[in-house]
């Protein structure tokens, strides 16, 4: 009989899988990659149009605008409030770099908070010492699928009169209380990289808002500043979600729903099978939708979990293993280790595990028994 060592050494269980996804929805997604080829518009036609439609009433926002990706969703959003050189954005340092080089890339300086020890999204409680008169928005970012406290955002903002932009990145159909993440402050920015919950064949992103005025100018921003062709009225740049992209987006919308019930049943098994393990299991407010872009454990001797799920076949990953104030990028901000402990800590600590709706059971079985294992060595 062959040892249970080796079957689990046999088995690839990667940390993301879009092969699956593909080849589950092959005819739809060939026929709608067809439909563009045959059509022959390949930037802003219909399918963007549509899409922008259609995220924008699943989301519950006025408006969308499709752009080349969550970063450049974030930088437009900010340019679109002119905030730029000489203003400060709130937000954290436990988040992916692009959250950070769209503010600078603006010229605005980032200003980080803390997160939270549990949920790992910004530490409210220290915003308004960040404040400043040169603060112009605070950036929260919904972080692995899970929002931020948003009714304290708002009250911040409305008490210092800030913008609130949000980094919806990883939180495609989250939700705070009833409303969807990217739907509560100014602006929501997504970003429809291969892997999100919402995922396209490239990078893509959309911005969301309910304001017209705002819209309007995103619509110029993205494309060269222009009102029609060959008028530009400010300065722009190219930023589109392209044909294509949104034509797998609108198949793959559909989908969003079941996938996202999919990931959050995944969840609740990872948290059965390691209830009674040392690991931290990630935090769920009771007012957040959880829709787990990354399942997210917290343990000692993290790199050694890591290598030992890698050595039996199981992809990780640790999102983020660096800090942005930490960053080489970004030494300029003056920052040192120690000014941020719990972005710190969970930099050293954290490791998300496989999770996508087409994960099986038995995966999850095994992923979970083998941290069960290791943990009893
Ligand atoms: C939290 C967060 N913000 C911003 C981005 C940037 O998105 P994109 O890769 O589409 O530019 C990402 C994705 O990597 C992200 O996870």
């Amino acid at each position: 009989m062959r040892n249970t060592e080796s079957i689990i050494g046999n088995m690839k269980i990667p940390v993301f899988n879009l092969k699956r996804q593909y080849e589950q929805l092959k005819a739809e997604l060939d026929n709608a990659f067809k439909c563009v080829f045959e059509k022959g518009i390949f930037v802003l036609g219909e399918n963007v149009r549509l899409f922008e439609e259609e995220f924008a009433k699943y989301i519950g926002a006025g408006f969308a605008v499709g752009v080349g990706s969550g970063t450049e969703a974030l930088h437009l959003s900010l340019k679109s409030y002119d905030i730029g050189a000489g203003d400060e954005v709130i937000t954290v340092p436990n988040t992916a770099v692009p959250t950070i080089s769209a503010i600078s890339f603006t010229g605005a300086k980032p200003v980080f908070v803390d997160i939270t020890p549990d949920t790992y999204t910004m530490d409210l409680k220290k915003v308004e010492e960040k404040i400043t008169d040169k603060t112009r928005a605070i950036l929260p970012v919904h972080l692995y699928g899970h929002t931020t406290e948003m009714d304290q955002v708002i009250k911040l903002a409305d008490a210092h009169n800030l913008r609130i932009i949000e980094d919806a990145c990883q939180a495609h159909g989250a939700k705070y209380n009833d409303n969807y993440a990217g739907a509560i402050g100014d602006m929501g920015c997504f970003s429809f990289y291969p892997t999100k919950n919402l995922g396209a064949y490239g990078d893509g992103g959309i911005i969301v808002t309910n304001n017209e005025e705002l819209y309007k100018k995103l619509i110029m921003l993205r494309n060269y500043g222009e009102v029609e062709k060959f008028t530009s009225k400010i300065e722009g740049f190219n930023s589109r979600l392209d044909e294509i992209q949104a034509a797998v987006l609108r198949v793959k919308l559909r989908y969003l729903d079941e996938w996202t019930n999919r990931r959050m049943e995944i969840a609740t098994q990872y948290r059965q099978l390691l209830y009674n393990s040392n690991v931290q299991l990630p935090c769920k407010r009771q007012w957040a939708k959880h829709v787990y872009h990354l399942f997210v454990i917290r343990v000692n001797k993290r790199n050694d979990l890591k290598d030992y799920l890698q050595e039996r076949g199981v992809g990780t990953q640790i999102h983020y293993p660096i800090p942005i104030h930490l960053q080489e990028a970004y030494k300029k901000l003056g920052h040192k280790a120690g000014d941020f402990p719990i972005s710190e800590r969970n930099a050293d600590e954290i490791l998300s595990l496989p999770i996508y709706p087409e994960l099986t059971t038995e995966e999850i079985e095994t992923v979970a028994g083998l941290i069960t294992k290791f943990q009893n060595i």
